[in-house]
C-alpha cells in the first residue's frame, strides 16, 4: 500500500510500482455509491459539494475577454449547455462534435456534452473542410456545435447524419439549415443533471492519424479519469493551489486530457490563452496568472528561444514551479534553456492519444535524466518489445509497448474494430514508436516505427496529405514523408509527379502549399516540394516512402525487393 498523497520519489518508486494498484486510486472516486459514474461529476460537480464552489476553476483571457469561472459557474453553464441538448433529442451514446477556436465555450460544450451521457468530438480550430468532413462523416456526428467562421468549412449537404448546429457567436441563425443559436441552447435551465454510467462508457472521441487510411476515431471512456487524476497528481504535481496553464488546443488529446480533466480532478485551476502563439502574449499569459505549473511542447520552447531571452526578462515569472512537455522528444539543450530563462526544471512526459493520459515521465519527484523520457508511471507495465510480442534485453532498440490494460487505454477505433486490433500483437499494446530501456529503467525516445510525421508535436499522417495532393489538378502522384526541422521537429515534405501540360515553378509549389493548407489543415501543409519525373513504387503501385525518406537522409533503403523499376 502506498500513500496516494505522496507522488513517487527515488526511495519509494519501485516500492510505488511493486505495490500500486488502480483499485487505490478508484477510492478517490464516488462512483455514486452504486457504482456508476460520470467524469463531469467528479471534476466539476463534486468539487462544489467539497466546498470549492466559489473557488476559480478557469481563467480566461484573449487580449479582448478577460474572465474568470467559478467551479459553481462551469457547472450551472454546463448544465444549461446539456439541457438544451436534450431539447434537441441528444442522448447518451450520441456523437456531439464541438468546432470552436480556443475559448470558454468550447469547455462548456463539452462539459455539457459528457454530463448527459453523450459523446464529445473535439476538433482543432486549423482544420479545413476536408478534416473536418471526414471525422463529422465517420463519426456520425448528430449535433456539431461551432463558430459562423468555422462553419464556412462544414459542407452540410455532405452530412445527411448532422441534425442539428449549435452556433456560438452568431446574431441570428438560419433554422432551415439545421441551425440554433448557442444563446437559445444556454436558456435552459441550470439545475443538475447527470447521467450516471458505467466506467467504460465512452466519453469522448479524438481523431489521430496514422500512416494509412483516413483519420482514426480513438474512443476513451469515463473510467479514463482514474488515469488522468493520477497523471495530474503524480506527474504534473498538481496542487489545489497551483494554477496550471497547458497550452495545448483541446482539439487534441493534450488539451483536454491534460489540459481540462487531469487539473480538474485535482481541484487545480486551470487558464485558457485565446488567439495565436505569440511570444509576448505567452509570457504575460504566465505573467499576469502568476502560473505555477505551465504544460507546452518542445516546438513552442524552440520557438520562445528563437524569439530571445530578452522577452521572457521582461515579465515576473518568478511563480513558476516546474514546466512539463510532451508531444515530441525534448533535447537536453531545451532543459537547460529552461534552467536558464525561468529556473526551474522542463519535465518530459510520453504518451499518445490512444493511452489516453501520460505513461513514461520524467516525475518531478524523480532525478531528470535529460533526453530520456523518464520512467513508466505506477500501475503501468511498460517493455521494448520485438516484432513478434517477446520482451528484449536492456539497450536494445525495439518496439515501446505497454500491458494492456490500464484505465487510460482506448476502449476501440470507432467504426472500425479491425484497426483496433492491429494495435495489439502478443499481449502488447504496440505505441508505433521505437525506444530503448537504459540499466536503470529510463526509457529513450528513437523515433517512430511507421511513416507517422510528428511536426510541431502534431501527428500528420502522410495518407491524408498525399490524398489531397493528388486533388490538385497539377498533381498526378504523390508521396509524403517528414524531414528533420530545427524548430518543428519534423517538416511535411512532398514528392510529387506533374500532369502532363504543367511545368514546375514555385508559383506552382506555392498553390498546391496553399490547396493543402486550404482544404487540409495548416500543419498538414508541406513546406516543401520536389518535382520528380517518378517516384519509387511498388509493383503493386504503393509509393514507397521508406525509399523517399532514406534518400533524403542519406541512409540506406533496406529491402526494395517489391519496388518496380
Ligand atoms: C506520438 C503520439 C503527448 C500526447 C500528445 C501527442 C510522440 C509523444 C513524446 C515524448 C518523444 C513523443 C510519439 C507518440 N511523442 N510524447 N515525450 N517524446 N515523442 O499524442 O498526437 O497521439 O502523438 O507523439 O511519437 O507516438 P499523439
Amino acid at each position: 500500500m502506498i500513500n496516494m498523497a505522496i507522488a513517487p520519489n527515488l526511495e519509494n518508486y519501485e516500492q510505488a510500482r511493486a505495490t500500486f494498484k488502480w483499485e487505490e486510486a478508484e477510492k478517490e472516486f464516488t462512483w455514486n455509491k452504486s457504482g456508476k459514474c460520470n467524469i463531469v461529476y467528479e471534476a466539476i460537480d463534486r468539487k462544489c459539494e467539497q466546498g470549492a464552489a466559489n473557488d476559480i476553476a478557469l481563467y480566461y483571457s484573449d487580449g479582448d475577454r478577460d474572465e474568470q469561472y467559478t467551479y459553481e459557474k462551469l457547472q450551472k453553464l454546463s448544465n444549461r449547455f446539456a439541457r438544451g441538448l436534450k431539447s434537441l433529442g441528444v442522448a447518451k451514446g450520441d456523437r456531439v462534435f464541438i468546432f470552436l477556436p480556443r475559448t470558454p465555450e468550447y469547455y462548456v460544450a463539452m462539459l455539457g456534452t459528457i454530463r448527459i451521457g453523450a459523446i464529445a468530438g473535439p476538433l482543432f480550430e486549423a482544420f479545413m473542410e476536408k478534416a473536418v468532413k471526414d471525422r463529422l462523416e465517420d463519426s456520425e456526428a448528430k449535433v456539431l456545435v461551432t463558430s459562423p467562421e468555422l462553419l464556412e468549412r462544414v459542407p452540410l449537404h455532405e452530412l445527411p447524419e448532422l441534425k442539428r448546429v449549435i452556433i456560438v457567436g452568431a446574431d441570428e441563425v438560419d433554422e432551415g439549415k439545421r441551425q440554433v443559436a448557442y444563446q437559445e441552447i444556454m436558456r435552459h435551465d441550470s439545475t443538475p443533471i447527470v447521467e450516471w454510467l458505467d466506467k467504460e462508457d465512452a466519453m469522448m472521441i479524438h481523431y489521430t492519424s496514422g500512416s494509412t487510411g483516413k483519420p482514426k476515431g480513438v474512443l476513451l471512456s469515463h473510467y479514463a479519469m482514474v488515469h488522468m487524476y493520477i497523471s495530474g497528481k503524480w506527474v504534473y504535481d498538481l496542487k489545489p493551489t497551483d494554477i496550471y496553464w497547458c497550452v495545448a488546443d483541446p482539439g487534441w488529446i493534450t488539451g483536454t486530457s491534460a489540459g481540462m480533466w487531469a487539473p480538474w480532478l485535482n481541484g487545480t485551476p486551470v487558464v485558457m490563452r485565446g488567439g495565436r502563439f505569440n511570444p509576448e502574449h505567452w509570457y504575460e499569459t504566465l505573467a499576469k496568472h502568476k502560473v505555477t505549473v505551465w504544460f507546452s511542447a518542445p516546438t513552442a520552447f524552440r520557438m520562445l528561444m528563437a524569439a530571445g531571452t530578452e522577452i521572457a526578462k521582461k515579465y515576473d515569472l518568478s511563480n513558476l514551479r516546474h514546466i512539463l512537455s510532451a508531444g515530441e522528444p525534448l533535447n537536453p539543450e531545451l532543459i537547460k534553456w529552461g534552467m536558464d530563462t525561468f529556473g526551474v526544471p522542463i519535465y518530459d512526459n510520453w504518451w499518445m492519444t490512444e493511452t489516453g493520459s501520460s505513461v513514461i515521465a520524467n516525475f518531478p519527484a524523480l532525478e531528470i535524466r535529460p533526453g530520456s523520457m523518464g520512467k513508466p508511471i505506477p500501475g503501468i507495465e511498460v517493455e521494448i518489445v520485438n516484432n513478434i510480442g517477446t520482451p528484449m534485453g536492456t539497450n536494445e532498440l525495439g518496439n515501446l509497448a505497454i500491458k494492456p490494460p490500464w484505465p487510460g487505454l482506448m476502449k476501440t477505433i470507432w467504426n472500425n474494430p479491425s484497426k483496433y486490433a492491429d494495435y495489439f500483437v502478443n499481449g502488447w499494446y504496440i505505441s508505433g514508436d521505437s525506444a530503448y530501456k537504459d540499466e536503470d529503467g529510463y526509457y529513450w525516445f528513437e523515433g517512430r516505427i511507421d511513416d507517422v510525421i510528428n511536426t510541431m508535436g502534431e501527428r500528420v499522417g502522410p495518407f491524408e496529405v498525399e490524398s489531397k495532393l493528388v486533388e490538385h489538378p497539377a498533381v498526378a502522384e504523390a508521396g509524403v514523408i517528414g524531414v528533420p526541422d530545427p524548430v518543428r521537429g519534423e517538416v511535411v515534405k512532398a514528392y510529387i509527379t506533374l500532369r502532363q501540360g504543367f511545368h514546375e515553378s514555385d508559383e506552382l509549389k506555392e498553390d498546391i502549399m496553399n490547396f493543402v493548407r486550404e482544404r487540409l489543415a495548416a500543419h498538414a501543409r508541406p513546406r516543401i516540394i520536389e518535382v520528380r519525373n517518378k517516384l519509387p513504387k511498388t509493383r503493386s503501385g504503393k509509393i514507397m516512402r521508406r525509399v523517399l525518406k532514406a534518400k533524403e537522409l542519406n541512409i540506406p533503403t533496406g529491402d526494395v525487393s517489391t519496388i518496380d523499376d
